[in-house]
């Protein structure tokens, strides 16, 4: 990736922002069934997801099996993720992959909000956007949002951020991303390859539209709604660092998407291409119902846990058992509620595995002391493999910033 261009400029252009798909439903209700509705936005995940009516409601498109097949073309199988649907819906997949063939490689860009330790969920993405920088050859832009995290959160200082913006891109490095073409953004360290774009993006986007979006009120303090263009600018750096249109691909979890769409609203509109998704749906977290969150540190799996933590927290984890033996015997279980089961379907178990699992499961032939201690055997040589890679990423720190800087502990960037 070339180094910092000092002197960027931005064509003038006075568009206004067509609302016409960026509005989110952030009220949770029933619907004429008594079913719960669910929320999805990029603070709050809550209720029953229903991943096919979120593609109606965020308007985004079901990854078909031709597009699947498009992907094969490239990678020449078809990633588990992809196969078992973790990854479902997308935005301009195709266009990019077009795109590809004729030549026009894109970027990939995704991110973390450094709130707390990286948990199995954040750790989802990370492995595909690897997978994908390996299998077309492409580069990264991975963004830290600490600024958001920091405006978002009542209770977290930027003490604490930058403790986590460490930790966290510790974690990041651990990933094996290719350094040579893998650059890491920490806003609040370096704003001044982001702030350009972001007022192009601000400029665009009124106070209504991102009232509509984001569900701001008049309690959001005014950081919180001038955030957004922060998080959208990375779509177009890639442009600017190429210095012709450059096409970019996010994977993320679904949560992200309000960012990108008004984000593509306006790309066409300063001359950069829109900037196509990949959306993954979201891990559970280790209780009933609810996805795996930080913010509720004994439901997830970090890779700071010690494995006797892992242990526990797996053996105490909801499962879709019944209450005893004899009825679990009887009655079998509920795989499709079972976190458990998830787990070992979507991370670890092959499919014929997975298949095997469910039907006893569901019989009563497997009890759930048994997967309990399948995902142990398999978690803890995971999270054990990262912190291996831990240790040797505090070396590689400056190889992936985008100033080539060290970047501390406490915050502070350049030489001690
Ligand atoms: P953050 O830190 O909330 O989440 C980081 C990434 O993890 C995904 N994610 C999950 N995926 C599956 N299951 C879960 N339980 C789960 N929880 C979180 C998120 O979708 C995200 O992909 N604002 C962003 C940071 C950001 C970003 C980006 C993310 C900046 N630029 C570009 C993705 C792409 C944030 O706070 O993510």
């Amino acid at each position: 990736m070339p180094s910092e261009k000092e002197s960027i400029s931005f064509e003038k252009s006075n568009m206004t922002l067509d609302l016409s798909d960026t509005k989110i439903d952030n009220d949770s209700k029933s619907d004429s069934n008594g079913v719960k509705d669910f929320i999805v936005t990029p603070w709050e995940v809550a209720g029953d997801i229903d991943y096919s009516k979120l593609i109606e409601k965020f308007g985004t498109y079901t990854i078909s099996d031709i597009l699947l097949e498009k992907i094969k073309y490239f990678t020449g199988e078809i990633h588990p993720f992809l196969k078992n649907k973790y990854f479902f819906s997308h935005r301009d997949l195709d266009v990019v992959l077009d795109e590809y063939k004729r030549g026009n490689k894109f970027y990939l860009y995704t991110g973390r909000g450094p709130s707390g330790p990286v948990h199995l969920g954040h750790l989802m993405p990370w492995l595909f956007t690897k997978y994908l920088q390996e299998k077309f050859d492409v580069k990264l832009i991975f963004q830290l949002t600490d600024d958001e995290k920091f405006l978002f959160n009542s209770n977290l200082d930027m003490k604490t951020i930058q403790k986590y913006t460490y930790e966290n891109i510790i974690d990041i490095i651990s990933i094996g991303f290719d350094p040579k073409r893998t650059k890491i953004i920490v806003d609040t360290k370096h704003i001044k390859y982001l702030y350009p774009l972001s007022i192009e993006i601000a400029k665009k986007i009124t106070y209504s539209t991102a009232k509509a979006v984001f569900g701001f009120s008049n309690s959001s303090n005014i950081g919180m709604i001038g955030f957004p263009p922060v998080q959208g600018a990375p779509c177009f750096l890639p442009s600017i660092i190429e210095n012709k249109p450059t096409p970019v691909l996010i994977p993320a979890a679904i949560d992200q998407d309000p960012y990108w769409r008004v984000t593509r609203d306006i790309a066409e509109k300063l001359g950069y291409p829109k900037p196509a998704q990949i959306h993954s749906k979201f891990i559970p977290g280790l209780s009933s119902g609810g996805k795996m969150s930080s913010s509720k540190p004994e439901t997830a799996l970090f890779t700071v846990d010690d494995p006797e933590i892992l242990e526990t927290k797996i053996k105490n984890t909801f499962t879709g058992g019944q209450p005893t033996v004899a009825l679990q015997r009887k009655l079998g279980g509920n795989a499709n509620i079972c976190p458990v089961y998830w787990y070992l379907n979507y991370l670890f178990d092959t499919e014929k595995e997975s298949q095997e699992r469910y039907s006893d499961c569901t019989s009563g032939n497997l009890l759930c002391g048994e997967c309990k201690s399948d995902m142990i055997k398999n978690v803890k040589p995971f999270i054990k493999d990262i912190q291996t890679k831990r240790d040797k990423a505090q070396n590689l720190i400056k190889d992936f910033m985008i100033d080539g800087k060290e970047f501390f502990e406490d915050g502070s960037v350049g030489f001690k």
